[in-house]
């Protein structure tokens, strides 16, 4: 038996006349999420700054030893300390991430062809079972909008977020955008909306230069962007500050990252900018300091 609480009423503390609070969670469309999820994306998306650098790294899951990944070991361990979240396959996972490592995981869930075939014929490809063992923050699949096997891409995304919801798992919804699409915002207006529509909890798609804040404006949950092809550092760093200035909630950068003539100086560039509102200018600056010092 406990020992019975002896304190008089008048001692105790219950502060019957505050009111308790209810707190409205920081990112854009997501409070009507359970608990475990949003404490998911709280490790993801930094709740200080309601933004997330993420550094994605796998693009082997369809195209093999990518540049800049040919070791993962060598070339991502040193820049996970600067990322909020890792963006990876569990194979990768298992074989080259440290279990103690702190950062969140967003698990590639979705894969099948190689870049020697057509991409959108692509399924799930992780249990969500093995997504929990894993102790993942969320799951990524690729959806194909307008690609040829459009539907079943789709039918992935629903299945994960229906798998996701029952154990609190997010869906990031990677916006893929085949070579016969025309990159611009109508396009992606149309892709990212049909992810949240479906079910995503966060959106993945390009940053493009003319009206991405009607992409953003037109999404009712977060969006992060890809960085794409290897740009110019400076150029990297307008883009990740204009998509952040016209509403998206993030970067989830690899190439621009990992293949910047300093890899480390260049995330850590890319946090300033997202997390500190640092200009572009500002954050290169520090990119030049950080390069010259030899690491
Ligand atoms: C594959 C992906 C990659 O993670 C994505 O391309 C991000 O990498 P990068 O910044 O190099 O484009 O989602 O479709």
């Amino acid at each position: 038996m406990p020992e019975a609480d002896a304190t008089t009423k008048a001692e105790k503390e219950f502060h019957a006349n505050v009111p308790q609070e209810s707190h409205a969670f920081f990112l854009k469309g997501s409070n009507a999420h359970d608990w475990g999820m949003n404490n998911r994306l709280a490790r993801i998306f930094n709740p200080r700054s309601g933004k997330a650098v993420m550094l994605a790294f796998d693009h082997g899951y369809f195209q093999g030893p990518t540049t800049g990944l040919e070791r993962v070991d060598l070339s991502i361990l040193p820049l996970a300390p600067y990322a909020d979240a890792l963006m990876l396959t569990r194979g990768i996972l298992r074989s080259v991430i440290p279990p103690a490592s702190p950062n969140a995981i967003v698990m590639r869930a979705s894969g099948g062809p190689s870049i020697l075939k057509e991409l959108s014929n692509e399924q799930i490809a992780v249990s969500i079972e093995d997504a929990v063992r894993m102790n993942v923050s969320a799951v990524a699949v690729q959806v194909f909008i307008g690609g040829e096997l459009e539907t079943q891409s789709v039918h992935n995304m629903t299945r994960l977020v229906d798998e996701g919801n029952r154990y609190g798992i997010p869906v990031l919804a990677v916006t893929a955008v085949g070579k016969e699409m025309v990159r611009d915002a109508k396009y992606m207006r149309l892709a990212c909306r049909i992810c949240a529509e479906l079910g995503a909890a966060f959106v993945k798609t390009y940053y493009v230069p003319e009206d991405f804040e009607t992409v953003s404006a037109s999404c009712p949950v977060p969006l992060v962007i890809a960085g794409g092809k290897k740009l110019p550092e400076l150029e990297a760093l307008r883009m990740a500050h204009a998509s952040i200035a016209q509403g998206a909630a993030g970067v989830d950068m690899g190439r621009n990252i990992f293949q910047a003539e300093s890899p480390v100086a260049m995330i850590q560039a890319v946090r300033k900018v997202v997390h500190e509102g640092a200009s572009p200018e500002q954050a290169f600056d520090s990119y030049k300091a950080s390069k010259s010092v030899k690491r």
